[in-house]
């Protein structure tokens, strides 16, 4: 298992509580998250991406149980795409470069790294344009392109293909389904009809619980 969690529950305020008494998600193949809107899925995915944290009885990651010092170490291995992902409005290639480059990576893997990711996700004919002049889809693909492009253990997907056509949405999960191979996804979605094409377990969430864990 990639996530083995006891009793993890995470408050905003009296209004809305996650409260998960058991969850294990396994390393292999796509874990979906399905639930209607305000049940918790982006809250839960932010817990598992180490971003808010909660209190929990046990929470092992890779089989190793996680400790408050652990946390920033393991945000640079497991990456959330938000649902409203946020470009910097400097170039494509700039967007994609900066993970490595804030790692200080050298000049040339970043250069050959950007021309990898730009070939596997189809976006290499806007690495020089600016965020406002390409499209939705296209847009997703970048933000996916740059958290993929450090080759984190985990990458937390938040509606990866709202507001997309479905040439789009299905450019999206062919290669979603492509790099699953060797990095653990966990996406979240609306679209039932998405989760059961792309996910091979999935979880339904309401009121900040989970109901069930369906194996496909
Ligand atoms: N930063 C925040 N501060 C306070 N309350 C929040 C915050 N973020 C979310 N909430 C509340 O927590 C609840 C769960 O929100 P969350 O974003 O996890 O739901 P969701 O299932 O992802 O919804 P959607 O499908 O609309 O994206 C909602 O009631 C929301 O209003
Ligand atoms: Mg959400």
């Amino acid at each position: 298992m990639i996530y083995e969690i006891e009793e993890l529950c995470f408050s905003y305020d009296a209004r809305f509580s996650l409260k998960i008494p058991h969850l294990e998600i396994p390393r292999e193949g796509i874990t979906g998250i399905v639930g209607p809107s305000g049940s918790g899925k982006s809250t839960l995915l932010m817990n598992l991406a180490f971003l808010q944290k909660g209190s929990w009885k046990s929470f092992k990651f890779c089989g190793k149980e996680v400790k408050p010092e652990d946390l920033k170490s393991l945000r640079r291995i497991v990456t959330y795409v938000s649902q409203h992902p946020i470009l910097f409005s400097t170039t494509i290639k700039e967007n994609l470069s900066y993970p490595l480059k804030l790692r200080r990576i050298p000049k040339d893997v970043v250069e050959k790294s950007v021309y990898k990711i730009s070939r596997l996700l189809q976006i290499e004919h806007v690495l020089n344009s600016r965020p406002w002049e390409i499209s939705g889809g296209e847009a997703q693909r970048v933000c996916i392109g740059r958290a993929l492009i450090f080759k984190p253990k985990v990458v937390l997907l938040d509606e990866p293909t709202s507001n997309l056509d479905e040439e789009n949405e299905s450019i999206i999960e062919k290669i979603l389904r492509d790099i699953s191979t060797d990095t653990k996804l966990i996406i979240v979605s609306h679209n039932k009809h998405q989760i059961r094409r792309l996910c091979d377990t999935h979880f339904v969430m309401k009121n900040g619980m989970l109901l069930q864990n369906t194996q496909r």
